[in-house]
């Protein structure tokens, strides 16, 4: 007899995890967004000295990181969450404000991980087409909120198609929802963003109790492998309830520790925007130069639709086989709801000229 489980991991995507991770020799792992440089000294030594006290459970209130962030973002700290990886407050969001018969809507193609806040709660999930560039339609996902709408997530840049709307055109969306629905502006990738100074969105939370903005050590610290990201609150509410609905001690005091140390670097932050903005440019020269018409990047990776073809996830298919034989590993657009797109992330200049070279031979 096999298990018979719930209703919930019938509907829950599987997260769409690139193959290749347990290859040897030198894979360009461009498929995941990751930063290319690993963290400076001081952060390894910070985590490594945690590391000795593990016999202990981590600070259940991370009031070290808590702190550093309210000094750094003038936020107070009863008003920042913590969490394992910023998507652990996200997936806790959905928990503490969806159930069924509430909706959540959300642009689309958009992160992969927004389908399960609908999934795991049983709500509806709005999916809001992005516009012809590729970016956020801010005038539909108005249209489709209801008297149902519970959440809406704003993702800018936006993951998978790196396009960012400017901040005015955000801010007045926001000063157009209504009060009791939730507003996740999701800026995992904002520091690389050129549109504006990643700071200037904290400023919205002074006049929005229902908003909350995402943001990651995973990207431009690097620390993806520890763990650890935050949400600022627009009111102390939002913060309790994504406590509430999750385990205790969810951030390990590896990730703790790093991330207090590593906020200590902003020099090394402002040095990985200008190396990532030089290398993503060098790329999408290179796609360019093939034909290709690369989305207005404004993160860590760009977008781009493979040449036209009678069966577009075919193509991409025999692309990613292509790659991945080389070692290359990029994200499939069909995975993420576009057939024949891809999204490739700015590695190093190696990485990319070693990625660009192996298109050019598939294509
Ligand atoms: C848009 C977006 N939000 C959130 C995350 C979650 O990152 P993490 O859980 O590593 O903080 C990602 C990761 O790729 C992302 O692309």
């Amino acid at each position: 007899m096999s298990l018979e489980f719930g209703a919930k991991v019938r509907r829950i995507p599987v997260y769409p995890a690139a193959d290749g991770y347990a290859a040897e020799g030198p894979v360009a792992k461009l498929a995941s967004n990751e930063s290319p440089y690993p963290p400076v000294p001081e952060v390894l030594e910070a985590a490594t000295r945690a590391l000795g006290g593990v016999n202990r459970y981590p600070d259940p209130t991370n009031a070290a990181l808590r702190t550093r962030l309210a000094d750094r973002y003038d936020v107070p700290a009863n008003r920042i969450a913590v969490g394992n990886g910023s998507c652990d407050i996200l997936l806790a969001a959905g928990d503490a404000l969806l159930e069924p018969g509430a909706e959540v809507v959300y642009a689309w193609p958009s992160f992969s991980v927004y389908p399960h806040l609908a999934a795991a709660s049983g709500a509806r999930a709005i999916e809001v087409p992005l516009d012809d560039d590729h970016r956020h339609d801010l005038a539909r996902m108005r249209e489709e909120i209801t008297v149902a709408t519970r959440l809406v997530v704003v993702c800018n840049p936006n993951n998978p198609t790196s396009t960012a709307l400017p901040l005015e055109e955000i801010a007045a969306f926001i000063d157009d929802v209504p009060r009791h629905v939730a507003v996740i502006l999701d800026e995992a990738y904002c520091e690389f963003s050129i549109l504006q100074d990643p700071d200037e969105s904290i400023g919205l939370l002074k006049k929005h109790p229902n908003l909350a903005l995402l943001r990651t050590f995973s990207k431009v610290y690097g620390l993806c492998g520890l763990r650890v990201g935050f949400a600022l609150c627009g009111s102390e509410a939002f913060r309790t309830a994504v406590d509430q609905v999750r385990q205790p001690f969810f951030c390990n005091a590896a990730a703790q520790a790093a991330a207090v140390e590593a906020l200590n670097h902003q020099d090394e932050v402002a040095r990985r925007v200008e190396r990532n903005l030089a290398e993503r440019i060098g790329l999408e020269d290179g796609l360019r130069r093939l034909g290709l018409a690369p989305a207005e990047s404004q993160a860590n990776f760009v977008w781009f639709d493979l040449p036209e073809a009678d069966e577009p996830a075919e193509t991409e298919r025999e692309v990613l086989k292509g790659l991945a034989e080389r070692a290359i590993l990029v994200r499939s657009g069909e995975s993420l709801g576009r057939a024949g797109a891809l999204r490739v992330t700015v590695g190093t200049e190696a990485e990319n000229e070693r990625f660009l070279e192996a298109l050019a031979v598939l294509l």
